[in-house]
């Protein structure tokens, strides 16, 4: 493949050229054409050693875990609480006690909601959100808030799409009991800065749940550098299967909140009068879990780690500028969220067409991007319109790929006018 001269990431120690030939499906093609897969935001692909740990769990290694007494059973454990310990590796966690698996960020957002926020806040107290987050983290919020009585502040953004943190601090109070945030913003690709959010709500005493749904993929995260008491992320959009995700959540939380579902695996004893439950993490995970899912995640940070987290980000921050400045061309582009640091999304509007007419004539041209309010309606809302198109770049996206983009676009315009 050969690369325009503007850019070439490999001096960044990284071949996002080579890194290509690990997904398969990339070889694919959609209408005739070679598929152009700039969606990566709402799901990455997923390289050929997810796969085949998927299929050999399948194959050579299935059993349920935690319940047997026989050979296969305890070497399926051992690979499940494998894929627990490379998570907690992945994110720097003291303990993999701390790590939940559960079904994706929005079940582990539903947990702490429906767990920590049941038991621990009442009427009148407050939780802070953003204007920024993903409706799955704004809507498990409002159903506690329908039980609890509890109060939604949110913390605005500016013309850029940045968090504005004053704002943020003022809103902080003697009754705000958490702040739930996002990392990355998911529809504008906005980064937060975590350490202040984390710094101003501890000053108050109050944890701080962080949606890390965008950044995991993008940049290395490290919980105890945050400081933060919860981090929310989704396998399946850091290259590992759909259907897995991980909590993570500080012991002292974690003991002291009650369990969210019940079930076996999550007990010590059952009577018809009285349940003990298990020890953390099993004593939020109920039922047989996505075994296969969080051993294939457990693979997707060994490859993500074998090609390297900084290698990556820096690859995904020269194709985004590239991206920023190919796209600045357009005739009638206007981009949606300007942050000075940004994960590599790009959201945009073209004053011709509609966003899913955009969508829908890249697509006839092999480009896969997201078009709509990417689940984020509230901050469509503030930039005051209905939607937006997105691309969103990740290891395997090449320039190649962006001047397929703005080809592209140069055809919405032809037909549009
Ligand atoms: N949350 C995913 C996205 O942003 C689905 O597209």
């Amino acid at each position: 493949m050969t690369k325009p001269a503007t850019l070439d990431p490999r001096p960044h120690g990284f071949d996002a050229w080579r890194a290509r030939e690990d997904f398969p499906i990339l070889k694919t093609e959609a209408h005739g054409k070679p598929l152009v897969y700039l969606d990566s935001a709402a799901s990455a692909q997923k390289p050929r050693a997810v796969i085949e740990a998927v299929r050999h769990v399948y194959e050579a290694e299935y059993a349920n875990i935690h319940r047997g007494v026989y050979e296969l059973s305890e070497k399926t454990t051992a690979a499940f609480e494998g894929a627990r310990e490379k998570v907690r590796a992945f994110l720097n966690a003291p303990e993999a006690r701390e790590i939940l698996f559960v079904r994706g960020a929005t079940e582990g957002i539903n947990l702490v909601a429906q767990s920590f926020g049941r038991a621990f806040l009442k009427e009148g107290d407050e939780i802070i959100l953003s204007a920024l987050e993903h409706h799955s983290n704004i809507v498990p919020w409002q159903l506690l808030r329908d039980i609890t009585g509890i109060v939604l502040r949110v913390v605005p953004v500016n013309n850029a799409g940045e968090l504005e943190i004053d704002a943020y601090a003022e809103l902080l109070n003697t009754r705000t009991r958490l702040v739930a945030m996002t990392h990355v913003s998911n529809a504008i690709g906005t980064v937060t800065p975590i350490h202040d959010i984390v710094r101003l709500a501890h000053e108050r005493g109050v944890p701080v749940l962080v949606d890390g749904c965008q950044a995991v993929p993008h940049q290395k995260v490290d919980v105890q550098d945050f400081d933060c008491d919860f981090y929310v992320f989704s396998g399946h959009k850091l290259y590992g299967p759909s259907g897995i995700g991980v909590l993570y959540g500080k012991a002292k939380h974690l003991e002291a909140m009650p369990p969210y579902q019940g079930g076996g695996d999550m007990i010590r004893s059952v009577t018809f009068e009285k349940t003990d439950y298990n020890v953390i993490p099993h004593k939020f995970e109920a039922g047989t879990p996505h075994i296969a899912g969080a051993i294939g995640l457990g693979a997707a940070i060994d490859y993500l780690e074998g090609l390297g987290i900084p290698e990556i980000m820096a690859h995904e921050q020269a194709v985004l500028h590239y991206a920023t400045e190919r796209l600045s061309r357009i005739r009638g582009l206007r981009p949606i969220g300007t942050a000075r640091e940004k994960a590599s999304i790009l959201s945009f509007v073209l004053d011709r067409a509609h966003p899913h007419d955009v969508g829908t004539v890249l697509d006839g041209e092999g480009v896969a991007i997201r078009t709509g309010h990417h689940c984020a309606q509230p901050l469509m809302e503030r930039f005051g319109i209905p939607a937006t198109a997105r691309a969103s770049f990740g290891l395997y996206n090449t320039p190649e790929d962006v001047d397929a983009l703005a080809a592209g676009l140069e055809k919405v315009l032809e037909i549009f006018g």
